[in-house]
């Protein structure tokens, strides 16, 4: 879908369908049709109880020739309206486009800024996103729509709107690939694919190359699956001097069956999303590529299949991370940290002042949290607060949970390794951040994002619909261009 900004209704003459974004109790966007056009669509709308709460959406009957289909769609009270709400009311006019197979439309909305233009560009991209590929029958779902013109919006937010959201829905279409065609191997084959179309340098390890690196950890998961684990190295170098370095990091499971801890059938379904962090570094990079920032950044990865099997690896056994820490496992299904236990070691040897890392990591997380909040866990205070600005902006829910309690950490120094792999019943997603604190290297600033719960979503809502959301995606690629690169 192509989403353009215009700058007076007439560049739009054989576009015939328009969605007006209303605040509550506002109905004077409506004015843009003209004054008679506007009192008669104010009428239907009361008659319709129409109000502008959000999430209310009504068409309205044709009135005019130039207007032969008009949406209103809520945003809710003005005072309380935020980037996100304009995200959502956006995606939700696209869906009743999508649902009414109306290919073009007029957009009007009561703010056009930078940031809200851009916000409503990313609502209707991301509202259009469905993943059809594996249906065959042509009718249901297949409707797209093919292009929505913003009035008065500003150029630049349209521009670095489109390619957020396209790169969010690239990492949706990802994670939503099952584990027979996203295996580690074809997961490296996708990256090898990312960087040569968008200008990325990209290095890729195979399970050998891992094991001489010294990355047992990850080579360790790896091995009980008979598709052996990959390490994807992506870098992305402005064409000047950078500004700053920073590595993200994705736990990159293309399969969690828990292994030889073996997950019961309920608990496997919908494991191929524990790739979700890999995915979401996927097209932060693909999106960096286009927007450019004056930042030099890693993209890093550590794919593997974890399978139970004679060569798979087991609880007891004790292996050698990259950065020299022992790891004992206790439990063969906490594997996404003891991979992330190489690909942070990795990363730091690159001495990047800043890491995050994104890891579909601990259902401890979704009870905390619930299932649409991330997990925030910070070593640097600073750090930790950008990013929550940031996440306010861009939709993306994160809480921060503590990582300074020192007996709680005391459950994963145990045992005759350096660390354990598990830390108990209690606590769960803080002895998992803590676990993975331990590979960090000295001075580095570091935020883990535990995305258990948001990286999937059960049900359509807002701008997203069933399955992987690309979270993460739009969060880390603001916070490079707001705080590392400063353009805002
Ligand atoms: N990939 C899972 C975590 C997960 C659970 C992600 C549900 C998304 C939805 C992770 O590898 C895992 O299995 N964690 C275990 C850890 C436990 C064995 C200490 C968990 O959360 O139960
Ligand atoms: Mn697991
Ligand atoms: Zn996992």
């Amino acid at each position: 879908m192509k989403v353009e900004a215009i700058k007076s209704i007439d560049e739009a003459k054989d576009i015939k369908a328009f969605v007006f974004l209303l605040y509550e109790g506002d109905t004077s966007p409506l004015a843009k049709l003209g004054s008679s056009t506007a009192r008669r669509l104010r009428e239907a709308l009361k008659s319709l109880s129409f109000k502008g709460k959000e999430g209310e959406i009504v068409r309205l009957p044709a009135l005019s020739r130039k207007a032969e289909v008009v949406y209103a769609v809520g945003l809710g009270k003005k005072e309380k309206a935020n980037l996100d709400s304009f995200r959502r009311a956006s995606a939700g006019a696209v869906k009743s486009l999508k649902k009414d197979k109306i290919p073009q439309a007029v957009l009007v909305s009561p703010k056009r800024n930078r940031s809200f233009s851009q916000a409503i560009t990313e609502g209707l991209i991301l509202g259009n996103y469905s993943f059809d590929k594996y249906k065959t029958s042509k009718e249901e779902g297949k409707f797209e729509v093919e292009r929505v013109l913003i009035l008065g919006a500003d150029e630049e937010g349209v521009k670095v709107g489109t390619i957020l959201a396209e790169a969010q829905n690239y990492a949706r279409s990802l994670v939503n690939e099952p584990g027979n065609v996203i295996n580690p191997i074809t997961l490296a084959e996708e990256a090898q694919k990312l960087a040569k179309e968008f200008c990325l340098e990209c290095k890729v390890y195979d399970e050998k190359q891992i094991r001489e690196m010294g990355m047992e950890a990850l080579w360790s998961v790896g091995k009980g699956s008979s598709t052996p684990p990959r390490f994807i190295h992506l870098t992305y170098k402005p064409s000047g001097t950078p500004k700053a370095k920073i590595a993200i990091v994705g736990k990159g499971l293309t399969f969690d069956s828990g292994g030889l801890n073996i997950k019961p059938g309920d608990y496997m379904r919908t494991m191929k999303m524990d790739k979700s962090g890999a995915c979401a570094v996927l097209g932060i990079m693909r999106a960096l590529a286009q927007l450019k920032p004056n930042v030099e950044v890693h993209g890093i990865i550590g794919a593997a299949e974890n399978m139970p099997s004679g060569s798979a690896y087991r609880p007891d056994d004790i292996i050698r991370a990259k950065n020299g820490k022992y790891i004992e496992i206790d439990n063969t299904d906490a594997e996404g940290r003891v991979t992330l236990a190489d690909a942070l070691s990795y990363a730091s040897e690159l001495k990047p002042e800043r890491i995050i890392d994104m890891a579909t990591l601990t259902g401890a997380c979704m009870v905390a949290l619930g299932e649409y909040t991330a997990g925030l866990f910070t070593n640097d205070p600073s750090f930790g607060e950008e990013i929550k600005k940031v996440a306010k902006d861009t939709g993306e829910r994160v809480w921060e949970l503590p990582l300074y309690d020192e007996r709680l950490r005391k459950k994963i120094k145990k045992g005759p390794a350096d660390v354990v792999n598990t830390g108990g019943r209690y606590g769960g997603a803080i002895t998992a951040a803590m676990f993975l604190e331990e590979f960090v290297g000295e001075g580095i600033k570091w935020v883990h994002l535990d995305i258990a719960g948001p990286a999937w979503s059960k049900e359509d809502y807002g701008y997203y619909t069933q399955g992987g959301t690309g979270f993460g995606v739009r969060t880390c690629c603001e916070y490079i261009m707001r705080y590392l690169d400063g353009k805002e």
